[in-house]
C-alpha cells in the first residue's frame, strides 16, 4: 500500500558569534545542532490546518508554504522562543515536506519568507543554517562558505527566559547610532573567529569579547550575565549569549563540561552538551 504522507525534518540551531552585527550586512558564524523539527504532511480536503497547534503564526506559516489541503502534525526537540532556530528549523522542514530534492537556493529562498512572519527582518542566518547543516560562515543575504566541523563541544545554559527575536532586533534598530561602532567591532571578531574556529582557547576569548559588545549594546540581562560568569567560573574559556539575548540560552565553550553541568544542575538550570552537526 502506498503511504499518502510526506515529510521533511531540518535541525535548529547556535549562533557562535556575530548575531544583530549580521543583521547589518556583518558577517556571522552558526552551527547546526542535534535538535530537529519535524513536519509530517497528508492531503485533506479544506484549509490546511497543523494539528494541535494554537499558535496562529504556524497556521500562517503551514498555509503560507503548502497553500490549502494539508494536515500537518509537528514534532520538535528545539526550545521554543530561546535563541536555537526554532521558527527557521519549522520552515525549513514544511518546504522540505512539501518539495522533494530541492536547491539549497531553492530551499532558502522558500523558507526565508516563513522566517519573515515570526521575525520582521531576519538576516537569513538561521534559515541558511538549517537548510545547510554544518558550520556556516554567513553574510546577508546569503553569502555562504562552510567551514570544518570542530572537534569542541559547548555546553548550552538556558535561562528559561523566551524572548521576542523580531522585539530584540527593534531594539538594537532604536539604539542605532549609538551601537553601530560595536556592530563593526562585532564583525571584525567574527572574522578572527573564522581564522581561529580549531582553536577553542583564542576562539574562547573571541566569545568573551563577543559578550561584552552584546552587553554594551543592550541585549544581554541579569540572568545571560550570570549564567555567562557562572560557566567561566566553572572553566569556560568563553561564554557568552547565543541569539537574539533578552532571555534564551549562553553557549559556553569548555574543555571538561561536568562541573559545570554540576552547578546548573545545583541551580536548578537547565544546561546539555552540545557539538556542531553536520
Ligand atoms: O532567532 P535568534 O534568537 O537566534 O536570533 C537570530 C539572530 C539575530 O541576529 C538577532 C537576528 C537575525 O535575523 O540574524
Amino acid at each position: 500500500m502506498q503511504s499518502n504522507h510526506q515529510t521533511g525534518t531540518a535541525p535548529g540551531k547556535l549562533i557562535l558569534c556575530g548575531e544583530h552585527a549580521v543583521v547589518y550586512g556583518q558577517k556571522a558564524i552558526a552551527f547546526a545542532v542535534d535538535l530537529t523539527t519535524k513536519a509530517t504532511i497528508r492531503p485533506r480536503t479544506g484549509p490546511t490546518n497543523v494539528r494541535r497547534v494554537e499558535d496562529s503564526l504556524v497556521q500562517e506559516a503551514a498555509q503560507m508554504v503548502l497553500g490549502p489541503n494539508w494536515e500537518v502534525s509537528l514534532t520538535s526537540t528545539i526550545p521554543i522562543g530561546r535563541g536555537m532556530g526554532s521558527s527557521a528549523a519549522l520552515a525549513v522542514a514544511l518546504v522540505k515536506a512539501r518539495h522533494r530534492d530541492l536547491t539549497f537556493d531553492s530551499l532558502f529562498q522558500s523558507a526565508l519568507p516563513v522566517e519573515k512572519l515570526f521575525h520582521g527582518n531576519p538576516s537569513g542566518l538561521d534559515v541558511a543554517v538549517s537548510a545547510r547543516g554544518g558550520v556556516l560562515l554567513f553574510q546577508r543575504p546569503c553569502q555562504l562558505q562552510s567551514l570544518a566541523c570542530p572537534s569542541w563541544q559547548v555546553v548550552v545554559l538556558d535561562t528559561q527566559q523566551q524572548s521576542s527575536t523580531a522585539q530584540m532586533v527593534r531594539y538594537v534598530d532604536s539604539q542605532r547610532p549609538r551601537v553601530d561602532s560595536i556592530i563593526d567591532q562585532i564583525g571584525d571578531l567574527v572574522e578572527e573567529a573564522a581564522k581561529t574556529i580549531g582553536d577553542p582557547i583564542t576562539l574562547g576569548e573571541i566569545l568573551n569579547d563577543n559578550q561584552r559588545l552584546l552587553a554594551k549594546m543592550g541585549v544581554s540581562n541579569h540572568h545571560l550575565d550570570e549564567l555567562v560568569r557562572l560557566a567561566r567560573h566553572c572553566g569556560a574559556y568563553g561564554a557568552k549569549l547565543s541569539g537574539a539575548g533578552g532571555g534564551g540560552v549562553v553557549l559556553a565553550l569548555i574543555e571538561d563540561p561536568e562541573p559545570l553541568l554540576v552547578q546548573c544542575n545545583r541551580r536548578q538550570v537547565p544546561a546539555w552538551v552540545c557539538r556542531p552537526w553536520s
